[in-house]
């Protein structure tokens, strides 16, 4: 795709929506390569008025400047905000996630994905890069703050986003499918440009433009080795975990001390929505199931599956529900031993890829309308899909956002099983309900209300801990960085419009 490349449709852009997942043994990991990422905002006005660069970088050592006269011999620490781990002032590792960790030195931190085997030292920018032979083959180096990032994946736009680093971000692959407005009109306006495909000389400038290559880490293109760093959030078996990486990214961009509250409040909030749902008796059966129809990619077999994921199973069980994913067996090859299957789950989250209705949903897993007696997610009226938000050509903003906001995937979760464990008024961000007929909401760049790139996209999460269960949302999600006027004063606006 050329420079401008927006807006794409599926059948000009050669990166349209692939229908069958790409075989892999990673799974989603490389399916979400598809799928772009992030969100602007409508409401949630609150959080994070305040840049994190701003609050962190000037005026601190090092920080998001580049050091000038450095002397080792002064023995500095440029990196006074660290990733915490009070067990452990060497290896920090992180609270949630298991596949990175973070060991910090004066001028140097040297960040480690552990499901890649692959070491990142992170040098401050002026200062000297420790010796390569210090570390192993295939170690990369790379200067920070990075100034210039292209994103392989469009679920790393979500978390560069989250971070308030949209102004660094320049490249971004699969961009015709990138849910973010503000990085759908970036791209619009040349700010952003779509990772060309064709014309390799031009896609070897792009990425000479990066500092850093954001890639799902499995594959490394000629030529950018010394700069292509492997992302594993989507491996990263849970909610919390997945968010976590917020605190990998912004090792890049010396944004730990930001990128920290946003995870403690993402954890936070999510465990005082645990809490209110598992305060509930019942635990309906959820089931996360998918069809796929014959092709070449499947031998011409259909087949029905219900997903045993990690994070699927430890969302559901935190919602207050009965994780099922088949009693002797997940995948099955006839409609009818499948059906019997999930006879008594209680809500289906229906994974299926083509299909975005509930006359498709009964085609593909061989039902009708006159089975809803017998079926309790229908009798319930329970059948929700992940493509609640999604771009013009069905971007889905469930392999991007959905991967960072961990506390509002569950919110959505919760909504699907015990809706009255939140307001009555309550929105779905991700899984809309299809039997109900909510629909998908399209974003456009039209929907980009924080032009500002410095500006972090809010988490969509409601605030758990002042919600009211009487139709009242409670105000947007509580991560504002600082106590500041300014953000008291966006406090008082946001609860005017809400109320
Ligand atoms: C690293 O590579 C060099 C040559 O490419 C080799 O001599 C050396 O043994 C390697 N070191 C390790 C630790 O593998
Ligand atoms: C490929 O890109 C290069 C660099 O931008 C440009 O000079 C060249 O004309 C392009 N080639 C084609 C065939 O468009
Ligand atoms: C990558 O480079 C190596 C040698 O440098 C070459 O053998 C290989 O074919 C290249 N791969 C691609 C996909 O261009
Ligand atoms: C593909 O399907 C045919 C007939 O349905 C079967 O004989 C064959 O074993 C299958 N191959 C694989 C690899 O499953
Ligand atoms: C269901 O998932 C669990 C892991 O959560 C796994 O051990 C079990 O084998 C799965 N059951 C089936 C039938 O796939
Ligand atoms: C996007 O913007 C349109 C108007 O341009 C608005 O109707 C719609 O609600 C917005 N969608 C979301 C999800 O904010």
């Amino acid at each position: 795709m050329a420079i401008q490349s927006f807006p794409i449709t599926p059948s000009t852009s050669g990166k349209s929506p692939r229908w069958t997942q790409p075989v892999s043994f990673y799974g989603q990991s490389v399916f979400s390569k598809y799928y772009a990422h992030s969100i602007c905002v409508f409401l949630l006005l609150v959080p994070f008025l305040i840049s994190p660069a701003a609050a962190q970088g000037q005026g601190a050592i090092g920080g998001q400047n580049c050091v000038t006269n450095y002397n080792a011999a002064d023995n500095v620490d440029y990196f006074p905000s660290k990733i915490s781990d009070p067990g452990s002032d060497q290896e920090r590792v992180v609270d949630n996630a298991a596949l990175f960790k973070v060991r910090y030195a004066n001028n140097y931190k040297v960040v480690t994905n552990t499901a890649g085997k692959k070491d990142y030292v992170l040098y401050q920018c002026g200062t000297t890069a420790p010796a390569a032979s210090e570390f192993a083959n295939g170690t990369i180096f790379i200067s920070v703050p990075v100034t210039a990032a292209a994103a392989l994946t469009t679920t790393s736009v979500a978390f560069i986003e989250m971070l308030g680093k949209r102004s660094a971000l320049k490249v971004v692959d699969t961009e015709g499918l990138v849910s973010s407005p503000c990085v759908q009109l970036g791209l619009e306006k040349g700010e952003i440009v779509g990772l060309e495909d064709a014309n390799k000389t031009l896609r070897a400038e792009q990425f000479k433009g990066a500092d850093v290559i954001f890639g799902d880490g499995f594959s490394v293109e000629n030529g950018t080795e010394s700069k292509t760093v492997g992302t594993s959030e989507v491996s990263d078996p849970g909610p919390l975990n997945r968010a976590e990486w917020l605190e990998f990214y912004s090792t890049f961009f010396n944004l730990e001390e930001s990128a920290q509250k946003l995870t403690g409040s993402i954890n936070n909030n999510y465990n005082c929505f645990k809490a209110a749902a598992n305060a509930k008796a019942t635990k309906p059966i959820v089931a996360w199931s998918s069809y796929v129809a014959p092709s070449s990619y499947n031998n011409n077999t259909a087949s029905w599956t219900l997903s045993g994921a990690d994070y699927k199973k430890i969302l559901t069980v935190d919602a207050g529900a009965a994780f099922y994913n088949g009693t002797d067996k997940n995948t099955f090859t006839t409609s009818a031993e499948f059906l019997a299957s999930i006879k008594d789950v209680d809500v289906i989250i229906d994974e299926t890829f083509a299909g975005s209705d509930l006359t498709a949903f009964l085609t593909s897993y061989g039902l009708t309308t006159a089975d809803t007696a017998n079926y309790k997610f229908l009798a319930n009226k329970a059948v929700f899909r992940e493509d609640g938000l999604v771009n013009p050509n069905d971007g889905r903003d469930w392999f991007s956002g959905a991967v960072a906001m961990g506390d509002a995937v569950l919110q959505d979760v919760i909504r699907a099983v015990h809706p009255d464990a939140l307001p009555k008024d309550v929105k779905y961000n991700w899984l809309r309900n299809i039997v109900n007929g909510e629909p998908k909401q399209v974003l456009t760049s039209s929907n980009c209300t924080a032009t500002d790139a410095s500006t972090p996209v809010p988490d969509r999460a409601i605030v758990c801990s002042t919600m009211k269960l009487d139709g009242s949302s409670g105000s947007a999600a509580n991560k504002a960085v600082a106590g500041s006027a300014l953000t008291a004063f966006v406090g008082l606006l946001a609860a005017a419009l809400l109320f």
